[in-house]
């Protein structure tokens, strides 16, 4: 008995301390995993967030414009000011606001502002008299809003 305890203790430290090895292993190996899906979890909420403040964000650009595609004559008329600038044309609206700075025709779009300017844009009697080019006409599609809506 003596002797084998004497003979085997190498033995058993060694496979003890071996074993405590294995279990450090699949501890680390326990958390790497953990770690990995706490990681795969947090991905997937940072992506729904992201998705849902898109969706949110798209929402609220919507509401802001009013969401709607049809403007009265009465709701055109207060866009009349070089910084809001919405024009009627053929009953279809316009908001050239931004368009404004780089319009050729200068200052002359403010005229249209806030109303039905078809006979404005058609004829540029401050001008030339002629109808804008195709050029013009192709510009104005960028800016469409909405159509006019018939009360
Ligand atoms: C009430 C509205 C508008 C008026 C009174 C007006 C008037 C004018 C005038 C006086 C000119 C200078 C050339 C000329 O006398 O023939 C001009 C040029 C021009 N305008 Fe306007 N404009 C209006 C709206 C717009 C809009 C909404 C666009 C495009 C989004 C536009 C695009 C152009 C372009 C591209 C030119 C260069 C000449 C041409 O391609 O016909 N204009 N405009």
């Amino acid at each position: 008995m003596y002797y084998n305890s004497v003979v085997n203790l190498p033995l058993y430290t060694y496979l003890l301390s071996n074993n405590s090895k294995i279990h450090q292993i699949n501890n680390n190996f326990q958390t790497y995993k953990s770690t990995k899906s706490q990681i795969a979890q947090m991905r997937k909420a940072i992506i729904s967030a992201i998705l849902i403040s898109a969706i949110i964000i798209s929402g609220c650009t919507q509401s802001q414009a009013g969401n709607k595609d049809t403007f009265t004559i009465a709701e055109i008329a207060e866009h009349n000011t070089e910084t809001d600038c919405w024009l009627l044309i053929d009953e279809k609206v316009y908001d050239t606001t931004d368009y404004i700075i780089s319009h050729p025709g200068g200052t002359a779009m403010l005229q249209g502002c806030g109303t039905d300017a078809t006979d404005l844009f058609n004829t540029r009697q401050m001008g030339s008299k002629t109808p804008h080019s195709n050029n013009a006409e192709d510009l104005l599609k960028d800016y469409y809003i909405g159509d006019l809506k018939i009360e």
